[in-house]
């Protein structure tokens, strides 16, 4: 137990130590000091409070392919859709009444979308929505992208880097992708003066601890604002159809590393955890995390949008999310918040 006590002194490790801990994630006792440290830290920073982020699949066309994800491009069976700027903003206008005060537009990596068709989408939803941080998860694009996104008012950026070692990424992964070119986007939207989120799957094929310890120092360097990680959940049209999902268990105990390795980041309990699990996302919160992501996506899209099987949420309107969430947030004793949400400095 040496280890874990000196992690929760000094907050930092190395990959040995990292991977030391966790070996141990099936012991409860250490989960239980993790967790209630974990809680202890994101107390101080953040009181009783759990942010929201309004989340809009605004395309579900995807260049990509890959191998874990339902929209890849390469599933001919997935059915295709697009939002128009209209719809989005309906989106936004119905999440603003909701309260929701940042929006995450999030899509495949579709060539429909131009960079002038996303800047300009950008440009009205703050013009709107002066009071609201707008959130882009679309994938790997150019620094000149990034600048462009970034001067028509985007505020964070999220892209998780899903492995941090070279060999695992590559058998995630068709041979056009690579961790260097993640790492690069990282790092440039970093510059740009975006909050970034990074994160990974738990439990995705191939990932050993030895993976995961070399994500949470890759985690400790990249510093990043975000940490998105939920468990891999096999897609019955992907390359890992036949895969086993990722434990809900060590999922809530890299949450609570991750809190304490990262006192003040924005840590989301995710629609994957709340898909295994029917409490995962209050479990969630309870080992650390402080930040939803309900669907603002029009209800006839959102089984469309279907990175992995079951997943929750498909059927309900927006605000029936909103009020499921704030229930659930309720019942662990934290509260939603109708903010922004930043990051506390
Ligand atoms: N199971 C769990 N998470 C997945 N993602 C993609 N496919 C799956 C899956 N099958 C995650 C990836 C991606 C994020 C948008 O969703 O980590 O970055
Ligand atoms: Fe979406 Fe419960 S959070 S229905």
């Amino acid at each position: 137990m040496d280890v874990i006590e000196e992690f929760i002194k000094n907050q930092q490790l190395s990959k040995r130590e990292y991977e030391e801990i966790l070996k141990l994630w099936k012991n409860p006792e250490v989960f239980q000091r993790l967790s209630k440290e974990a809680v202890k830290i994101r107390k101080q920073h953040y009181g009783d409070r759990v942010f929201t982020r309004g989340l809009i699949e605004f395309t579900n066309y995807c260049k990509n392919n890959c191998y874990y994800c339902g929209i890849r491009g390469g599933n001919s069976k997935a059915s295709r859709y697009r939002l128009t700027k209209e719809d989005i903003l309906e989106c936004c206008k119905n999440g603003y009444e909701l309260g929701f005060r940042t929006f995450v537009l999030q899509g495949g990596e579709d060539p429909y979308f131009t960079d002038e068709k996303i800047a300009d989408i950008i440009r009205e939803m703050k013009s709107e929505y002066p009071d609201c941080a707008i959130t882009l998860s679309i994938g790997e694009k150019s620094y000149e992208s990034y600048r462009l996104f970034r001067e028509a008012g985007a505020d964070r950026y999220l892209l998780r880097h899903e492995t941090a070692n070279e060999e695992h990424y590559r058998t995630l992964h068709p041979s056009q992708m690579s961790l260097e070119e993640r790492k690069r986007c990282l790092y440039q939207l970093k510059e740009l003066g975006y909050q970034i989120g990074a994160g990974f799957m738990v439990g995705s094929p191939g990932q050993t601890l030895s993976h995961l310890a070399e994500d949470m120092v890759f985690l400790q360097e990249l510093q990043p604002h975000m940490v998105g990680i939920g468990p891999f959940i096999p897609h019955h049209d992907t390359v890992f159809a036949e895969e086993k999902s990722g434990s809900v268990e060590l999922t809530l105990f890299l949450l609570a590393m991750i809190r304490i390795m990262l006192p003040k980041v924005l840590l989301p309990a995710t629609t994957a955890l709340g898909t295994l699990d029917p409490k995962g996302r209050e479990k969630g919160l309870a080992a650390g995390a402080n930040v939803v992501m309900p669907n603002l996506s029009p209800v006839k899209n959102r089984k469309l949008y279907e990175l992995y099987d079951n997943k929750i949420c498909t059927g309900e309107e927006a605000a029936e999310c909103r009020c499921c969430l704030g229930r659930r947030v309720e019942s662990v004793g934290y509260h939603l918040v109708n903010e922004r949400g930043d990051a506390v400095k």
